[in-house]
């Protein structure tokens, strides 16, 4: 795609709603009883959670009559009623109750998503066709950890571009100002599922002055577009964090990026770092997982600028040292319906 950057041409040529899973925010976020209006892959939904705990996700319009349900519809049971004329609707979509006491319409079926939840966060699946999910979520193992600790951006861009991250070995150190960047493994591409292992050093900055430099080895994985995971050791400082990022179209062109954290400092704490045993246990693991937490932040908002304004070339001129871009794109493909993408 030749797109100019500020032009007024799309500056993604593939579609905005691609197939995988996606993050609705956290579980917590959402007591059984409730519904939330939100924007998700070009349309209005609400998300609700049954009395029985069950969450799920609706198209906002009444099939019936359209009345937004977001709008004073009401949890009843597991299902949601609608506030215009009481029609109520299972988690599959489908009308099993309405006040005239006579059968509900079959042709009252509101679209829905199928939905999970992984790690004390919401997940819907997107198909453009309605097909069924192809694939799962991973439970990450946060027994021990802190967190989760989590944070979420509105950007103008698309998940693919802030997935591309991943394999962007380029950018580490330009724009995150890592260096000795190593691959540690080469990439692994698995279905829907692509795994990378990298390690780079960076500087420990104390009121703006290096102090010192600390070493981080880390592997990723991402499950289709919506879904990565990070997990990292730094030997130094003992602390090990997994780290998701979860971009989930929203209206047309946005994204909302939330990011999620979760800490774990080693018991023996090595070097300078020992000095934190002097601190009560509880307070000392909070006080590493705010500061991690801070860093990682810090370190995702600094591709914001980047994603927000620049264009999808493809291909691109590609140059050694950049990393397994063009294996990433290639594997990218399987997340969009395939008549709707231009030719490789
Ligand atoms: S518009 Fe929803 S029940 Fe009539
Ligand atoms: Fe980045």
């Amino acid at each position: 795609m030749n797109a100019t950057p500020g032009s007024l041409a799309p500056r993604f040529p593939f579609p905005l709603d691609p197939i995988g899973w996606f993050c609705l925010g956290l579980s917590a976020e959402l007591r059984p009883g409730q519904v939330r209006t939100q924007a998700f892959m070009g349309r209005e939904v609400v998300l609700f959670r049954g009395e029985d705990g069950v969450p799920a996700l609706m198209d906002a319009y009444c099939p019936h009559m359209g009345a937004h349900m977001g709008k004073g519809g009401v949890v009843c049971g597991s299902a949601l009623r609608c506030p215009f004329h009481h029609f109520e609707f299972a988690a599959d979509g489908s009308c099993v109750r309405t006040p005239y006491g006579h059968e509900p319409p079959r042709a009252a079926r509101a679209r829905t998503w199928p939905v999970c939840e992984v790690n004390g966060l919401i997940f819907a699946w997107h198909h453009p066709e309605g097909q069924a999910p192809s694939f799962d979520l991973p439970n990450l193992p946060t027994d021990g950890f802190s967190g989760p600790h989590s944070h979420a951006w509105m950007l103008r861009t698309h998940p693919q571009e802030i997935t591309e991250n991943s394999v962007d070995v380029g950018h580490f150190g330009v724009v995150h100002r890592y260096f000795d960047v190593t691959e540690n493994a080469p990439l692994v591409v698995d279905g829907p599922r692509l795994f990378v292992a990298y390690g780079f050093g960076r500087a420990v900055e104390a009121m703006g002055l290096r102090v010192g430099a600390v070493r981080t080895e880390f592997t990723g994985q991402v499950h289709g577009l919506g879904y990565s995971t990070v997990d990292s050791y730094v030997k130094q400082a003992g602390i090990r964090s997994l780290h998701l990022v979860l971009p989930t179209p929203t209206t047309p062109g946005q994204t909302e990026l939330r990011i999620v954290l979760w800490v774990r400092p080693d018991p023996t704490l090595p070097g300078a770092a020992r000095l934190l045993h002097l601190l009560p246990a509880g307070l000392r693991t909070r006080l590493i997982a705010h500061f991690a937490f801070l860093g990682y932040k810090n370190d995702v908002s600094q591709d914001i600028e980047i994603w927000e304004n620049k264009a999808y070339i493809h291909p691109p001129a590609l140059a050694k040292g950049d990393g397994p871009v063009g294996r990433f794109r290639a594997w990218c493909r399987q997340f969009y319906a395939a008549e709707a993408l231009p030719t490789a």
